[in-house]
């Protein structure tokens, strides 16, 4: 059996037109709306899929409570530290950046800067290869929000149309990352259930 973990939200929105043209398709339970159940079988019997938080996704890889996933660049670099983690193939989807932005018109006072963000890991290495000197804030959501709010001087997180940065009067400074979501396997079921993720990766070509 192969359990498949599919983050919630946009990659999820992406992933199910990319299954359905392998010819996958979750139980009828996974689109109702009212459904409580994390856990879901497919019209395959040795697959099933589960729905996870897009930044808990490499925890349940890594731990093989997921043999494999669908997850986003930007998750694997700031989560991806036990190397349990195989990338298996780039799926051309979840297009974004991971950008620094500023509140228009903000002139930060201090010398050192804060920036808020959802990626501390990312953050802090992008800031060590530049020399830059600057404090971390991290925060789980509404980042755009603590700019405007005064928060911080600037915040690193993900663009993919602009809009909301738009509408939040803020400006894309400068771009670190770009995104897009790959299928990956933990390494310890690569070796165990080779054959059945083989397959299952050969169905994308
Ligand atoms: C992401 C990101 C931005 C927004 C950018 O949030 O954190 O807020 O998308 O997209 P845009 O450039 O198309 O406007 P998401 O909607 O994934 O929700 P989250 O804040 O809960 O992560």
């Amino acid at each position: 059996m192969l359990r498949l973990a599919l983050p919630k939200g946009r990659i999820m929105e992406e992933s199910l037109p990319l299954l359905k043209n392998i010819g996958i398709m979750p139980e009828e339970e996974f689109f109702a709306k009212s459904t409580r159940k994390l856990e879901f079988n497919t019209n395959l019997p040795e697959l099933k899929i589960i729905v996870v938080r897009a930044f808990d996704v490499c925890k349940f890889v890594e731990n093989n409570a997921a043999d494999i996933a669908i997850c986003g660049l930007d998750v694997l670099e700031e989560f991806n530290d036990t190397l349990n983690i195989c990338k298996l193939k780039n799926l051309d989807i979840g297009h974004c950046r991971l950008s620094f932005a500023k509140k228009n018109g903000h002139n930060p006072q201090g010398s050192i800067l804060n920036i808020a963000t959802k990626y501390p890991n990312i953050v802090s290495k992008y800031l060590e290869n530049t020399g830059f000197e600057a404090n971390i804030i991290k925060l789980n959501g509404a980042i755009e929000c603590a700019a405007s709010l005064g928060l911080c001087d600037m915040i690193c997180d993900l663009v993919s149309s602009g809009r909301t940065l738009k509408e939040n009067n803020m400006t894309e400074k400068l771009s670190i990352l770009n995104v897009t979501s790959y299928l990956v396997a933990s390494k310890t079921s690569l070796r165990i259930k080779n054959k059945l993720i083989n397959d299952f990766v050969n169905k994308f070509n």
